[in-house]
């Protein structure tokens, strides 16, 4: 049984399956077809807000035949102190998978360890893989030729991330260019630098730790074929927000730092975005950006991800 916690969760070699099953869902979305999930309800614990994971997990299990279950944390006795071990225990007993979003990335490896169906990371604050496995797939539909190999469209290419390095947008797609063979190039204040633990996930998973940071944006932009930001304030760092706007002001994606990027370079955005706080609303607009395409393909990659994980009908 296989867990989606980070992007490392696949091995390379299943990721041309996987982004090829991601197009051919979106191509026959609509059509009867594919109801792997037929019988099977998905448990979604959250404990942060959502808009975009939320909607596209509930549409994406619905279409593929199955029954999503959307549980608050505080509506359910998680968030009264149950352990999670106890939880996992339980819920595994009722459903076929758990979709979570929570604070603690070893929550979520915990609830896995002692779950008996798939888990599937919908974002901690150290990861966001089913964010840049879409990510992914958005930049190589524009890359690839039509019907070519979407992930080897990646391969080479360069991304420069900007604003807090060292959250989850930011560890993700480290781990994610390692994955996909693209370059990184990071840009931000030394304060918010990679930090030990993005170091430690990518030795852990065997991965040379390559990707470039500096202080400098106009260093970072060069050769860039994706300008990446995320908003500078994350959730559960609302306290730090004042000083966040501060500190992080000098690295936002303006039009001018855009235009320094490669010929072509596309402009991307998890969103939500703040529009004249961490990227300016000219470079949202610009047709180069594709912050809508990667928010609906939210909804085709993970149904593709949901297929890979699911668990036969038992007998
Ligand atoms: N990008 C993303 O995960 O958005 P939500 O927080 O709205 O789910
Ligand atoms: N870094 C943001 C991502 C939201 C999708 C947050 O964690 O709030």
């Amino acid at each position: 049984m296989k867990h989606f916690i980070k992007e490392t969760d696949f091995a390379a070699h299943e990721l041309p399956g996987l982004f090829a099953r991601a197009r051919s869902l979106k191509q026959s979305r609509g059509q009867p077809g594919s109801a792997v999930l037929a019988g099977q309800t998905w448990a979604m614990i959250f404990a942060k807000s959502s808009t975009r994971t939320r909607v596209s997990f509930e549409v994406g299990i619905h279409e593929l035949g199955g029954n999503p279950l959307f549980l608050n944390k505080n509506d359910i006795q998680f968030g009264r102190g149950e352990t999670i071990q106890d939880t996992a225990k339980v819920l595994s007993r009722f459903v076929h998978g758990l979709v979570v979003r929570t604070f603690d990335h070893q929550d979520v490896i915990e609830l896995a360890k002692h779950s008996t169906v798939p888990v599937i990371n919908a974002l901690t604050d150290f990861l966001h893989p089913c964010q840049i496995y879409t990510d992914a797939f958005t930049a190589a539909e524009r890359w690839a030729a039509p019907g070519g190999d979407l992930v080897a469209a990646l391969k080479g290419r360069k991304i420069a991330y900007f604003g807090d390095t060292c959250f989850n947008m930011a560890n993700s797609w480290i781990l994610g260019a390692s994955l996909f063979g693209m370059k990184i190039s990071l840009s931000g204040p030394q304060a918010y630098a990679p930090g030990a633990e993005i170091r430690a996930q990518l030795k852990a998973d065997g991965r040379a730790v390559d990707f470039q940071f500096t202080t400098d944006p106009y260093e970072a932009v060069k050769d860039a074929d994706i300008v990446y930001t995320d908003v500078w304030t994350s959730m559960g760092q609302e306290d730090e927000e004042a000083q966040r706007l501060t500190e992080l002001k000098p690295y936002a994606v303006t039009a001018k730092l855009f235009a320094a990027a490669k010929p072509g370079a596309l402009f991307m955005h998890c969103l939500p975005a703040h529009a004249g706080e961490e990227v300016e609303q000219a470079v949202l607009d610009n047709p180069r950006s594709i912050i809508f395409d990667q928010a609906e393909n939210r909804l085709h990659m993970q149904k593709a991800i949901l297929a890979a994980l699911a668990l036969p009908p038992k007998a």
